[in-house]
C-alpha cells in the first residue's frame, strides 16, 4: 500500500521485509546497522528477524525509556558504529519509539558529519510525530531535547502491526497528537478521529488516520523546516501541556506526553475562545470528549501560579510574554497569540471546574 500524496519518503509498506530488502540493495553489504532497545528487540525485531539477511546485520540493543535518551547511550551508538567500521556511506536502521528515533537520528546525523538513517517507528506517537519531520536529539543537563539537529531520515516505514503490543496508555498518548493535527488543520480528520474506537483499535482504519496525520505534520515541516513560523502551529496544546507534564512530574504523578497535551489542548481551546472567538459550544464539547478519554489531572486554585510559572519557562517564549498557537475554528490556526496571566488563570479555572 502506498500513499502517493505523501511528499517525503514515508511509506506504509504491505511487506516491511521486502521494502527493507530493496533498501539494502542501495548500500554495501557490510555497511548497514540496526539499533533496537530492550522492548523493541523483544517485541518488534521478531517481525523482521525471519529474514536471514536482516537478522545477520550488526545490531545494537540500547536501554529502554526516556532516561536512555542520554549522552551515555549516544556514545554507545557512536562506539558501535565506529567498532563496526561504519562510514559516510553506511546506513542505520532505527527500530523503536520516539526515544530511540530521536537519539539514533542524532547519532547518525553527527557520526562522520552525517550518515544515512531510516526510521521504523514502533509507537503511535513516533509514527504520527517523532519519526517524521527531522528533529533529532538527546536530553542533557536535566533538560529535554537540549542538544540535537535537524536531520531528515532517508525513509520512514510505518507498520501498524507494531502497535498491537504497546498498550492502551501509549496508544492514547500518540492519539492526542493526531487530535491536535485535526484541530489545527483538518476538521474532517478531527471528526474521523472522534469516531475512531480506541478500545477496538481497528488497525486498518488507524493506518489511514495515521497517514492523514503524517501528511499534516509534513505540510508544516516542509513549509517551515526549522520552526521559524508556521511550524509553530504544531505547538497547539503544548505550552499548557508541557506545564502539566512538568507539574505532574514534580508532584510525582508523571503523565505520558500525549495525556498532558490533551489537557493542554483543553486550556488552549478556552484561550482560543477568549482571544479568537472559537465557539464556546465547541470548547465544551471537545473538552468533555478529551476528559472522557484521558481522565482529569485534578488541580485547584493554588496550582494556577506554579502552572503559569512553568508556562513562562517554556523555552519558546522570551521573558514573561506567553505566546500560544490558538484556533479560531476547528481546522484553522493562528500563531504567536500573546496571552496574559489573568487570561491563563481563567483558562485554568475553566479546566479546574470541568
Ligand atoms: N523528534 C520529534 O519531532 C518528536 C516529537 C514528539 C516526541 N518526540 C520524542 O519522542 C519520545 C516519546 O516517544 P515514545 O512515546 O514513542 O517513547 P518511547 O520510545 O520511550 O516509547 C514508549 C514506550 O513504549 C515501548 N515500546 C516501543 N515500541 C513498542 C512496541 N511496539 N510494543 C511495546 N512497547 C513498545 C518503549 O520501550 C517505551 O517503554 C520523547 O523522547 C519525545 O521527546 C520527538
Ligand atoms: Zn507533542
Amino acid at each position: 500500500m502506498s500513499f502517493p500524496h505523501l511528499q517525503s519518503e514515508v511509506y506504509f509498506p504491505d511487506s516491511l521485509i521486502e521494502s527493507l530488502e530493496e533498501l539494502l540493495q542501495g548500500y554495501p553489504e557490510d555497511k548497514v546497522f540496526v539499533v533496537t532497545e530492550n522492548n523493541t528487540e523483544r517485541l518488534c525485531w521478531p517481525l523482521l528477524a525471519s529474514n536471514s539477511v536482516l537478522n545477520k546485520l550488526p545490531r545494537l540493543v540500547i536501554g529502554t525509556g526516556e532516561e536512555s535518551k542520554s549522552t551515555d547511550t549516544l556514545i554507545q551508538v557512536w562506539q558501535f558504529l565506529s567498532d563496526n567500521g561504519a562510514d559516510r556511506k553506511s546506513l542505520v536502521i532505527n527500530v523503536g519509539g520516539g526515544m530511540l528515533t530521536d537519539l539514533c537520528g542524532f547519532a547518525a546525523s553527527t557520526y562522520k558529519r552525517g550518515m544515512h538513517f531510516v526510521n521504523i517507528p514502533t509507537t503511535l506517537l513516533s509514527q504520527v510525530d517523532a519519526s517524521v519531520g527531522g528533529k533529532t536529539g538527546i536530553n542533557f543537563n536535566g533538560f529535554k531535547n537540549e542538544v540535537g539537529t535537524f536531520a531528515l531520515p532517508q525513509k520512514v516505514y510505518i507498520n501498524t502491526e507494531f502497535l498491537k503490543t504497546i498498550g492502551e496508555e501509549n496508544n492514547k498518548s500518540g492519539f492526542a497528537e493526531m487530535v491536535k493535527h485535526g484541530l489545527i488543520w483538518d476538521a474532517n480528520h478531527f471528526e474521523d478521529l472522534k469516531k475512531f474506537d480506541l478500545d477496538k483499535m481497528n488497525l486498518n482504519e488507524l493506518k489511514d488516520l495515521i497517514a492523514r496525520s503524517v501528511v499534516i505534520k509534513e505540510h508544516f515541516v516542509l513549509n517551515d523546516p526549522t520552526e521559524k513560523g508556521i511550524r509553530k502551529a504544531l505547538n497547539f496544546g503544548h505550552t499548557a501541556g508541557h506545564a502539566f507534564e512538568s507539574y505532574a512530574m514534580k508532584k510525582q504523578k508523571p503523565m505520558l506526553h500525549g495525556y498532558a497535551v490533551a489537557l493542554g489542548v483543553i486550556v488552549e481551546l478556552y484561550l482560543s475562545c477568549r482571544k479568537l472567538n472559537l465557539k464556546e459550544t465547541i470548547v465544551k464539547e471537545v473538552a468533555v470528549w478529551l476528559i472522557d478519554i484521558y481522565g482529569k489531572f485534578e488541580i485547584d486554585t493554588d496550582d494556577f501560579q506554579p502552572l503559569y510559572q512553568l508556562m513562562t519557562h517554556d523555552k519558546k517564549n522570551e521573558g514573561k510574554r506567553i505566546n500560544f498557537t490558538l484556533i479560531p475554528e476547528i481546522g484553522k490556526f493562528e500563531i504567536d497569540i500573546n496571552c496574559g496571566r489573568e487570561e491563563i488563570f481563567e483558562a485554568l479555572d475553566f479546566y479546574r471546574t470541568l
